[in-house]
């Protein structure tokens, strides 16, 4: 889309309707002024100008002209909120210029099964069983509408004849896992019998089900759409899209283990809950998570299960920048059954009362069912809880080597906490000094970024042959990790929304020192060999690199470890044999 069409789009759109539909405006002087939908606030910050056709939140400094505030509000991308405000605004936009997406026939089918199971909940003899099922665990209508609960009916064919009825193809039901085959030929749905929980992406679109037996006696709980090209696990947050707007208000999000947790916290006044669906929780999702909120509560089932996930659950949260607290939910109950048992008052009294930092919760989970007079026990639990002050604050280290000490009966100074070998962070400052002198290494790395950036096959191509160890410097690293995930749901990245995935040090980097670069615009030709040779001197400067830390350790440490050894004098040959003293 180009610049002009933009800017027709935007003084098409009179500000004060797209933002009236979700905010209550009152006119003070010239502009007009509602509680800003971005943070929580009592007194209203949100400003609107009609004739600047721009607003703003004074107070957080969200907002913008009407593409970019609408984009924000949905959380789409740039593209999809300029097309539904030139449509409004009557303006042609043609069709080769919108990048349509291509699984949007997907979506639609998908959006048609999920209404035919919500048509069955309400409207079939088997639904009103399933419905009473839903009704005894205490959800009111209003939140299976919120959920947009369906029912599955009983062995067959019905959802596959009304699809097939309104014109979709059966290789469609097929690739999206709702419609399979019996091996006489015959097609059939996959969800029979069960309660339907759609599962929409972070864009709102029905990618997939979940479905849940009504009978407690039969084996499988939860049935799940397979993954497909749209319906990836470990990339997708149940409630995530639905909660967006609670989580952006409360600047926080709660995550649960399962649907119904979700859902009795939602009618329990806790809204801005998600789930992971069965799986343990991914980095694609905490960075998901991440985008939306800058805090998370852990509420996972208070069992021993439970804790486990959230000891896991913890540094991968952390590590994306999440403020992580641990809910532990007490008699290893879980939030469904809580509220049942206790109601909707105390489980909210809960989230204060409750509410551990993950070091506490960690220090009483690694401690739980040791015996602290026996050695192997003893020697378990310092490990843990030494492991888990690896890279921590000096206070929080001091703290918990002192409780440590304290239950163990030793001195604090004998517990050794190992430093990690931390990646050398480049501060921004440092940054400009070392950028007059940057290296061939790292515009190779730079460079390789690019060509990842240009074309989906080269980066496949180019990922397959380096790991991280292989960058020399870890924010352009991160930054192709950052490429390789948002090439999962997309075939070109359109960079404005890419930024978007960006923390805002990667996000720094990337204008300052990637989208400058030459040949970052597509007419410069960049070719397989061109760009292998650049590959190919990456892998060579890791080599050396590794050769020169493993040399070093073995000097501080003598030559004791055997495998260490061994790989530095094989390295050392191989690295010869390339020739060059750097690789630059
Ligand atoms: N799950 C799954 N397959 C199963 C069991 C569980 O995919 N066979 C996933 C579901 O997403 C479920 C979550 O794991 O929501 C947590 O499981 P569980 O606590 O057993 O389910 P609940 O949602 O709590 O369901 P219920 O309260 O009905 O037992
Ligand atoms: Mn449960």
């Amino acid at each position: 889309m180009d610049i002009k069409l933009i800017e027709e789009i935007n003084s098409k759109t009179q500000i004060l309707d797209v933002v009236s539909e979700f905010v209550d405006l009152q006119k003070r002087g010239k502009n007009f002024m509602g509680l800003c939908p971005f943070h929580d606030e009592k007194t209203p910050s949100f400003s609107v100008s009609p004739e600047k056709n721009i607003c703003k939140c004074m107070s957080c400094g969200e907002g913008g002209n009407p593409i970019n505030f609408y984009r924000k509000i949905k959380n789409i991308s740039f593209q999809q909120a300029a097309v539904v405000l030139a449509e409004r605004a009557g303006i042609e936009v043609k069709k080769q210029v919108v990048k349509k997406d291509p699984n949007e026939n997907l979506y639609k089918l998908m959006d048609e099964a999920a209404a035919f199971y919500m048509f069955n909940l309400k409207n079939s003899k088997a639904g009103q069983v399933a419905f009473d099922y839903l009704i005894k665990r205490e959800l009111t209508t209003k939140t299976i509408e919120h959920f947009k609960l369906g029912y599955a009916p009983t062995y067959g064919d019905t959802l596959y004849q009304v699809l097939k009825d309104k014109g979709y193809a059966v290789s469609d039901m097929i690739k999206l896992g709702i419609v399979k085959q019996s091996d006489n030929g015959k097609y059939y749905d996959l969800f029979s019998d069960r309660v339907i929980f759609p599962i929409t992406d972070p864009r709102g679109n029905v990618v997939g089900f979940s479905g849940r037996t009504l009978s407690s006696k039969e084996k499988v709980k939860y049935i799940n759409s397979p993954e497909t090209i749209i319906f990836k696990k470990g990339q997708l947050v149940y409630h995530l899209y639905e909660a967006l707007s609670d989580i952006r208000k409360s600047k926080q999000l709660v995550l649960f283990e399962g649907f119904f947790d979700v859902i009795s916290s939602y009618q329990a006044g806790v809204t801005n809950g998600v789930a992971t669906m069965g799986t343990s929780l991914t980095r694609t999702q905490a960075a998901l998570m991440r985008k939306v909120s800058p805090s998370v509560v852990i509420a996972y089932d208070g069992d021993q299960a439970g804790q486990k996930a959230t000891d896991h659950a913890i540094p991968v949260l952390e590590k994306v920048g999440l403020k992580t607290e641990v809910l532990v939910i007490p008699e290893k109950l879980d939030p469904d059954d809580f509220i049942k048992n206790y109601g909707a008052d105390k489980y909210e009294l809960l989230f204060s009362q409750y509410l551990t930092d993950p070091y506490q919760f960690r220090f009483n989970y690694y401690k739980q069912g040791l015996d602290l007079t026996n050695s192997n026990d003893i020697k378990t639990f310092k490990s843990k809880v030494t492991q888990m002050l690896v890279g921590s604050d000096p206070a929080i280290i001091a703290i918990y080597k002192n409780k440590l000490a304290k239950i163990l009966h030793i001195k604090s100074e004998d517990i050794i906490v190992k430093k990690t070998v931390q990646p050398t962070v480049i501060k921004p400052i440092d940054r400009e000094i070392k950028e007059k002198f940057v290296d061939r290494l790292e515009r190779s790395e730079r460079y390789l970024i690019i060509v990842m950036l240009r074309s989906k096959q080269d980066a496949i191509n180019i990922h397959s042959q380096l790991s991280a160890n292989d960058y020399s410097d870890p924010i352009i690293s991160s930054i192709r990790s950052k490429v390789m995930s948002y090439y999962q749901d997309h075939d070109i990245i359109d960079i404005d929304d890419f930024k978007d995935y960006l923390t805002h040090d990667q996000r720094t980097y990337f204008e300052k020192y990637i989208l400058t670069e030459l040949f970052y615009t597509n007419h410069v030709e960049i070719t397989k060999e061109t760009y292998q040779k650049y590959v190919i001197n990456m892998k060579n400067a890791a080599e050396k690199r590794r050769v020169s830390f493993l040399k070093d350790e073995l000097d501080k440490n003598g030559y004791s470890n055997i495998e260490m050894a061994k790989e530095y004098n094989e390295l050392l040959a191989k690295t010869k044999k390339n020739g060059g003293p750097n690789g630059n």
